[in-house]
């Protein structure tokens, strides 16, 4: 089966593929938490010490982790208990934040049961939180030291969630002139393939490995990874989250290559090919209208931008993403209502 080692500065760890979690999950220490995913609970015979998370962002609130240190406090956690995470991003983010705040640190394992999780977020480390109405406002640095990856649970996942798994991998594919092609010409077979399923995750991965073991604490090169994700979130938070991430991420993958087109950095005939790629993903699940003014308003808010520009992960070609400043006296509503009016 394939792994990965990645090389961090707070502790290096491993991604392991497996055959079978169920059965990989019987070799975690008898005394160790599991703090699970109800669906996937529902999936797994698991008769051990757990905790069950109904995955939604209300569970990430900071004032719903007093219920769950309550819990992991009757199930008497120690400084030598491991947690085992089993779900998606929801279970991973507070697990992760647990783990990292209990004792000043526990050791925590992952296994990611969405595709969000497994090609994504279980490698970088991070933590996140939300606070009040502040998504992921609150977080820091914790990698798990394991994480095992069995793509088999995948096959329970709804269809928008596949979707949302592929529009986020998009936006690592788009950064690899290596990996483009496979990724776009393989998208229609991962249904019925495992095998391909699980290269296209781990390759994902790969490509993710090499910009957070250069850039861990996300300050320089790690920008480029948020291609198509300014675009995205506001698209996220101006359909109050009913556009799941990665389905928004392939969206704003689409508009920041009509801007990449509109100011001159990517040719007519780089920006057809790659557009034609991205709604394979985005034809499946189109936008409805957004308010365009509260879409300007969230893309405002992005962290990146300066005082006096905005600042966008634009493209020249295929893996050729620059951080790219535009006057915040440019008028980018004519941009944005062209692009809905045509590319969309
Ligand atoms: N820490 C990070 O680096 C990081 C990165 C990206 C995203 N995130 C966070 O992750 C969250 C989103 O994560 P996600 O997309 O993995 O979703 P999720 O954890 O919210 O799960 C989505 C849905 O899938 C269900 N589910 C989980 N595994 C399943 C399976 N195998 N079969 C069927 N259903 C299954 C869950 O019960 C849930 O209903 C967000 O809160 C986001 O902020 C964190
Ligand atoms: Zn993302």
């Amino acid at each position: 089966m394939k792994n990965l080692s990645i090389s961090s500065r707070i502790k290096n760890y491993e991604v392991n593929f497996i055959n079978n979690i169920q059965d990989a999950l019987q070799e975690e220490g008898k005394d160790d938490i599991f703090v699970i995913d109800k669906f996937v609970n529902s999936k797994l015979k698991l008769n051990r010490k757990k905790i069950i998370i109904s995955s939604s962002e209300r569970e990430k609130n900071f004032s719903n982790l007093n219920k769950i240190i309550q819990k992991l406090l009757n199930l008497k956690v120690t400084r030598e208990t491991k947690i085992i995470s089993i779900g998606g991003g929801v279970v991973q983010d507070v697990s992760s934040f647990l783990s990292s705040i209990i004792f000043r640190g526990i050791e925590w394992h992952f296994y990611p049961t969405t595709i969000i999780s497994q090609c994504d977020s279980c490698i970088g480390g991070k933590t996140s939180i939300n606070f009040k109405g502040y998504k992921n406002l609150i977080g820091n640095f914790y990698p798990p030291k394991k994480i095992k990856i069995d793509t088999g649970i995948l096959k329970y996942l709804k269809y928008r969630d596949v979707l949302s798994g592929l529009g986020e991998m998009s936006h690592y594919y788009c950064l690899s002139k290596k990996n483009y092609k496979f990724f776009f010409d393989n998208l229609d077979k991962v249904h019925n393939n495992k095998k391909i399923l699980e290269n296209i995750i781990y390759k994902s991965l790969k490509i993710k490995k090499s910009y957070i073991e250069v850039d861990e604490f996300d300050t320089g090169k790690r920008l480029l990874l948020n291609f198509g994700h300014t675009f995205g979130h506001a698209i996220e938070k101006t359909s109050n989250f009913k556009i799941p991430h990665g389905i928004a991420v392939a969206h704003g993958i689409q508009m920041a290559l009509f801007f990449s087109k509109n100011f001159g950095l990517l040719s007519d005939k780089k920006y057809f090919k790659m557009s034609e790629n991205i709604k394979k993903i985005t034809n499946l699940s189109p936008l409805k209208k957004l308010n365009l003014t509260k879409f300007i308003q969230n893309l405002e808010k992005d962290k990146k931008h300066n005082k006096k520009n905005y600042r966008f992960i634009l493209t020249k070609d295929i893996g050729e993403m620059l951080v790219y400043e535009i006057s915040k006296k440019m008028n980018i509503k004519k941009i944005l209502q062209r692009y809905f009016n045509n590319a969309n």
